[in-house]
């Protein structure tokens, strides 16, 4: 709680019951429905973060309910993070999803927990193999002194040789090697994002992004991204440039993360021309770029046809190999590149030798990692696929063509942070849709990852079925604080 916050915005209690309409309270407490709709109101905007609510009193006189009801709802919309009391000032509104970092979301396994908070796939069956491959030929490195700033020679030559495969040339002196893909971005905030400078951003998008971009003092310009009309983007997205003119973007035109929008080849030679034209230096962040799921294969990279515009491309092998390997990328163009490779020297000396041997050896027989990669999450998407449509058929989805999650439309009136709350009961753990957004956005969607072993979705289905229609999981309740880790 704190003690220093004062109120943005008081709401009378009059106009706040006009925007609360008729409580429904089916199946539940009388203070629960009312919770649950001041939440909704805070979630699609109409109360804003830092307001003053309404004295008690003031609010049971206008809703025509005992003051001990308005009480129990404004405690229980603290207890989920929706509000802070400050001492003597009274009620505000607070958003959840600014209070627990993305990365504290990672929780370690524990049993008996459903975790589907997290994208993460286990790892690659090719990994065990590349680690004793790197300690077979790692003894030659031992007598140096072990540092390789921007990464050793043979692992850029490995990434820049499979940018080159995939239509966009590239040497070795173009790559700087990070620890994964979220070191990455937050590398090309810290160099190019400046405080009050604009970046405009798919919506939804990954949320280590979007702390990335507010830590380093920027703002973020949200433009709406669907699945169903990935290339609605492009137009949207130059009228946005004009209007807030954004000096970064920060894109993933492959398999967005959680939108699963993909754009298309044409789409995407648009949206390069239209970053360029506003003179945009665009962030492309390819994690999943290699996870196409149906028969469409690999489309040309961003940027491809237009080498000279200036792109950061990001990538790493944490969804096609493992999480637990910490190598990824950056590549641009020598001039860029140069600027990425003295921030990083100032504050990583180096990425593990170890794990950029290993890395090596994953991307000479990185064909075969795909391969297998594409059939095992093809055959977990097609699982959880057919889980929500039997279990939980008014949920809505486009049916990702690549990447790792289901991003569900919740049925009208269901809160995302409601559904969270309720599974965490029957020990499921979730993501809440507006992790994925700026504000209140998404309390109406929530993303599914697939990336979990198959009796693990089919019981995770289970508990959302259950607990998202209000019935009470019957395991062991997970304090919400549990959460985070
Ligand atoms: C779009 C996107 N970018 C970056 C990351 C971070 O990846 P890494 O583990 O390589 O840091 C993730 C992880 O979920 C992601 O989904």
């Amino acid at each position: 709680m704190s003690q220093d916050r004062r109120p943005a915005a008081e709401i009378d209690a009059k106009a706040l019951s006009a925007l609360l309409g008729p409580v429904v309270t089916t199946g539940v407490p009388l203070y629960r429905a009312i919770a649950d709709s001041l939440r909704r109101v805070i979630a699609d905007g109409s109360i804003t973060a830092g307001s003053r609510l309404p004295p008690e009193r003031a609010l049971s006189t206008a809703l025509d309910v005992s003051r001990v009801t308005v009480t129990s709802a404004y405690r229980e919309l603290r207890e989920q993070g929706w509000a802070d009391a400050v001492h003597g000032a009274g009620t505000f509104v607070s958003s959840p999803s600014e209070e627990t970092s993305w990365g504290s979301m990672l929780r370690s396994e524990s049993p008996g927990v459903l975790d589907l908070v997290n994208a993460a796939p286990e790892a690659s069956p090719f990994l065990a193999e590349a680690f004793e491959g790197a300690l077979a030929t790692v003894g030659a490195a031992l007598v140096g002194h072990g540092y390789a700033p921007s990464g050793t020679r043979a692992l850029r030559t490995a990434i820049a040789s499979r940018y080159t495969a995939r239509g966009l040339p590239t040497t070795p002196d173009q790559i700087v090697v990070t620890s994964g893909a979220g070191d990455a971005a937050h590398l090309v905030f810290q160099t190019f994002a400046r405080p009050g400078h604009r970046v405009l951003i798919e919506h939804p998008t990954y949320p280590g992004a979007i702390e990335g971009l507010e830590s380093a003092g920027a703002i973020a310009i949200p433009v709406a991204i669907d699945a169903a009309d990935p290339d609605a983007f492009v137009d949207d997205a130059d009228r946005s440039a004009r209007q807030n003119a954004p000096t970064l973007a920060y894109l993933m035109p492959d398999f967005s993360n959680p939108s699963g929008a993909r754009l298309s080849v044409e789409g995407r030679r648009r949206l390069s021309a239209t970053m360029a034209r506003h003179g945009i230096l665009t962030v492309v962040d390819e994690v999943a770029a290699d996870l196409v799921l149906d028969d469409s294969g690999a489309y040309e990279p961003f940027g491809a046809p237009t080498p000279g515009t200036a792109t950061i491309s990001i990538g790493s092998l944490s969804k096609s190999v493992w999480g637990g390997l910490r190598v990824g990328w950056v590549r641009s163009d020598k001039e860029l590149i140069a600027r990425l490779a003295r921030t990083y020297a100032r504050r990583q000396l180096s990425v593990s030798i170890l794990e950029q041997a290993t890395a090596v050896h994953l991307l000479e027989r990185f064909d075969a990692v795909l391969v297998a990669r594409r059939q095992w999450l093809r055959g977990q998407r097609d699982i959880l696929v057919s889980h929500v449509r039997a279990e939980l058929p008014e949920w809505n989805f486009h049916v990702p063509e690549g990447g790792l999650s289901l991003w569900c439309s919740l049925p009208a009136g269901m809160s995302s942070h409601d559904v969270v709350r309720r599974a965490a009961t029957g020990n499921l753990l979730l993501a809440g849709g507006t992790r994925f957004g700026t504000g209140y956005a998404f309390d109406d969607k929530l993303r599914l990852p697939f990336t979990r072993p198959a009796s693990e979705l089919a019981a995770a289905v289970r508990v959302l079925a259950e607990t998202s229609s209000g019935a009470a999981g019957d395991g062991h309740p997970v304090e919400p604080a549990e959460l985070v880790v």
